[in-house]
C-alpha cells in the first residue's frame, strides 16, 4: 500500500486535541496541567490514567501503556495504524495523501471547502446588500479595499448559508454552522454581520470574523477555535500584507481589529495585521519574525492599549534574536488606527512608526515608572523588577546595552549589574564563554536524560539552544539524541512531544524517549526553564572541556590556531572552582 508521508502524520496530530479526542471516550477531570481518568485498559478503582494536553500524550500507569492520539485509537478502538490516521484525519476534515499512489495530490474535500465555498458566498451576498454596502462606505471602506480583503456579507436568515453549502459536516468542522440541539440539522452561525475572511499564509481561507450590523451585544463574532484555525497562531491580514508588496517586508505593524488592518491598507500601509482581539501570543510573534526583521506593535493609549502592550513585550523579549526589533506606538486617546489614519492621513503615520519606542525603551519607562531613582532602595528595585525580564533576552548587543543602561540608571557598575542579573545561557552567546555550570540538583537525574525529560514537557525551549554542533561533543551518553531531539524541535517548533514519539516510532531512540516519558518525574513549573538552562550549559561546558583536551593532545603535534587557543582559553575562565583548587 501507498506509504502515508510523515509530514502529514505530524500535521495530523498538530490538529487533533487528544484531550477533546479521549474526553469523547473515557471521564476526564483536569488535575493540575493535566486530565485524570479511570485507566480504559484495566478495571482500576482509583484513577491513574493522565492525559497531557502539553505533550499531547496518554499516560496510564495502570497498564503501563501510553502513547499519541493514534496509539489511543490503535488501542481503544482496536484499528490498525493506517486506520488510527484514518479516524484522525477524518475528524480534522482532511483527506490522507498517499506517497507513491497514482494520484500524489493532496486531496483537500473537506473544511477548507466548505470555508471557499462560504467566502464565495459571502462577497456574492454583499453585492445584494445595499444596507451592508452602506455600511461599509460610512466607515469609508473603498471597493478596492474591499475586494482585496474579500470583505462579504452573511444575510440576517438562520440558514442562508446552510442551505447553499447542501453538506453540513464539513461546514460544522469549520465552524460555519452550529448544529441544532437535539435535532437533525444545522444553522448559520453568521447572520446578518459584515464578513472578513481570515486567510493562512498560503491565501487559503481558514476562519471568518463578523461584524454585527445590528445591535448584536457581540460587536464581532469570530469562528470558534477549528482544526484548521487558532486564533493564537493566526493572525488577521498576513496572507494580505505578504502579497500586496514584492521583495522582503522591512516591517509589520501589529493591530488589534479587522477594521484597523484593512483601513491602513486603504491607505497605503498595507503591512498590518490583526491579533482579532486576543493577546499578542509566543506564536505570533514567531510568526511576525518569520514574515519581517522589525515588528512595530500599535496599540491603543488608554489603560488596557498599555496592559495589552506590556503582554506583548513579555511575549516577544525571549525571541529578540540578533538582527530583530521590536517597537512600540500608542494611538492619542479615543482613536484607533482605524480611525487616527483616516484623520490624520498615512504620512502622520507612517511618522509615527518611524518614532515608535523601542523595546527597550518601553520597557525602561514603564519599570521607571515603578520605582524612586532617588533613594538607594529605588535603584536597587529597579534592578530588581527588571531582572526578570533581561533573563529572558537571549545574549546579544540589546542585552548588553540594556544592561548599561539599567547600570547607568541604578548608578551601579556595569559588572555590579551583570552579576545581579545572572549569565546569559552559554549556548546563546555569541563567544564561547561559558559561565559556571551548576551542579545539578542533588538527587537530579543524569544531565543528558534530564535535559530531554524537560525538553519533551516544553519543546518550545529548544529554541533557545543553538550551538548543536558544540552540544554534541559533550562527553555524555546519549547527547547525540538530545542533539536531534533539539534539531527536530528547530525544524518544527509547533510541535509536542507526541510529534517526536511518532517520528521515531519503531527506532532505539524512540524507545528511549518512550520510556523517558513513562517514568514519574518530578517537573516543577516554575523551575523548569532555568533547570533546562542550566544543564545545557552544563552539558556545554563539558563539550568545551572534552573539545579543549584534544586539542592540548593535538598541540603535542601542532601549533594551535588561535581560535583553538581560544577555546582553551575559554574553559579555563568558565572552569568550576572546585576543579581550580
Ligand atoms: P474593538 O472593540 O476595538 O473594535 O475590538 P474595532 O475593531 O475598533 O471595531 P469597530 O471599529 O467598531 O468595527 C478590536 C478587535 O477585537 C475583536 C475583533 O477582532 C475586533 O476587531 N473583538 C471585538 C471581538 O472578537 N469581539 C467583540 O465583540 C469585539
Ligand atoms: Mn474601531
Amino acid at each position: 500500500m501507498a506509504r502515508i508521508p510523515d509530514s502529514f502524520i505530524h500535521d495530523l496530530l498538530a490538529r487533533t486535541d487528544i484531550v477533546e479526542l479521549i474526553g469523547a471516550r473515557v471521564d476526564l477531570k483536569r488535575a493540575g496541567k493535566e486530565f485524570k481518568g479511570l485507566s480504559p485498559f484495566t478495571s482500576e478503582k482509583s484513577p491513574s490514567f493522565f492525559v497531557s494536553p502539553q505533550k499531547q500524550m496518554f499516560f496510564d500507569f495502570s497498564s503501563g501503556k501510553n502513547g499519541t492520539a493514534i496509539s489511543f485509537l490503535m488501542e481503544y478502538d482496536r484499528l490498525s495504524f493506517v486506520e488510527a490516521v484514518e479516524e484522525l484525519a477524518k475528524r480534522a476534515g482532511v483527506e490522507v495523501p498517499r506517497e507513491g499512489g497514482f494520484d500524489p495530490r493532496v486531496v483537500m474535500d473537506g473544511p477548507l471547502d466548505a470555508l471557499a465555498a462560504a467566502q464565495r458566498f459571502f462577497t456574492e451576498r454583499l453585492r445584494q446588500a445595499p444596507p451592508a454596502i452602506e455600511y461599509l462606505k460610512k466607515r469609508g471602506v473603498s471597493g478596492d479595499t474591499a475586494k482585496r480583503y474579500g470583505i462579504g456579507f452573511a444575510p440576517d436568515n438562520w440558514d442562508a448559508l446552510t442551505r447553499f453549502l447542501h453538506e453540513t459536516q464539513h461546514a460544522l468542522t469549520a465552524g460555519l454552522l452550529i448544529e441544532r440541539e437535539g435535532r437533525d440539522g444545522a444553522y448559520d452561525r453568521f447572520r446578518n454581520r459584515v464578513m472578513f475572511p481570515i486567510r493562512d499564509t498560503r491565501g487559503r481561507v481558514i476562519a471568518f470574523g463578523g461584524r454585527t450590523l445590528a445591535n448584536d451585544p457581540a460587536k464581532y463574532l469570530n469562528s470558534p477555535e477549528t482544526p484548521l484555525f487558532h486564533k493564537g497562531r493566526n493572525l488577521y491580514g498576513l496572507y494580505e500584507a505578504r502579497t500586496a508588496t514584492t521583495g522582503a517586508l522591512p516591517y509589520l505593524v501589529v493591530v488589534e481589529g479587522y477594521m484597523d488592518v484593512v483601513m491602513l491598507a486603504q491607505h497605503g500601509i498595507t503591512q498590518a495585521v490583526g491579533t482579532l482581539g486576543t493577546a499578542t501570543t509566543r506564536e505570533h510573534v514567531q510568526l511576525l519574525f518569520k514574515s519581517a526583521p522589525k515588528i512595530v506593535f500599535c496599540f491603543d493609549g488608554d489603560r488596557a492599549g498599555r496592559s495589552a502592550a506590556w503582554r506583548a513585550l513579555e511575549q516577544v523579549l525571549p525571541e529578540m534574536h540578533e538582527g530583530r526589533e521590536a517597537v512600540f506606538m500608542f494611538m492619542p486617546e479615543g482613536e484607533d488606527p482605524d480611525t487616527w489614519v483616516q484623520k490624520v492621513g498615512s504620512e502622520a503615520f507612517r511618522a509615527a512608526i518611524d518614532e515608535a519606542a523601542p523595546l527597550t525603551q518601553f520597557l525602561l519607562d514603564t519599570l521607571l515608572k515603578q520605582v524612586n531613582l532617588g533613594s538607594l532602595e529605588g535603584r536597587a528595585r529597579l534592578i530588581a523588577l527588571a531582572r526578570p525580564h533581561v533573563e529572558k533576552l537571549p545574549a546579544g548587543a540589546l542585552r548588553m546595552l540594556l544592561i548599561d543602561e539599567l547600570a547607568r540608571r541604578a548608578r551601579l557598575g556595569r559588572d555590579d549589574v551583570e552579576a545581579m542579573l545572572g549569565a546569559p545561557t552559554a549556548a546563546t552567546a555569541a563567544v564561547p564563554v561559558i559561565a559556571e555550570p551548576e551542579r545539578p540538583a542533588p538527587g537530579a537525574a543524569r544531565p543528558v536524560r534530564r535535559a530531554m525529560q524537560l525538553l519533551l514537557e516544553r519543546p518550545e525551549m529548544a529554541e533557545r539552544v543553538d550551538n548543536l554542533d558544540l552540544l554534541a561533543q559533550a562527553d555524555a551518553p546519549g547527547v547525540e539524541v538530545l542533539v536531534e531531539a533539539i534539531d527536530f524541535f528547530h525544524a518544527h517548533p509547533e510541535a509536542r512531544a507526541a510529534q517526536l514519539v511518532e517520528a521515531w516510532k519503531d527506532t532505539p531512540k524512540g524507545r528511549g524517549v518512550q520510556k523517558l516519558l513513562s517514568m514519574e518525574t518530578p517537573l516543577v513549573d516554575e523551575t523548569l526553564e532555568s533547570e533546562f538552562r542550566d544543564t545545557i550549559r552544563l552539558l556545554t561546558f563539558r563539550a568545551l572541556e572534552s573539545e579543549a583536551n584534544r586539542l592540548l593532545e593535538e598541540s603535542r603535534h601542532r601549533e594551535l590556531t588561535r581560535a583553538e587557543l581560544g577555546v582553551i582559553e575559554s574553559l579555563h575562565r568558565s572552569r568550576p572552582p572546585r576543579s581550580r583548587r
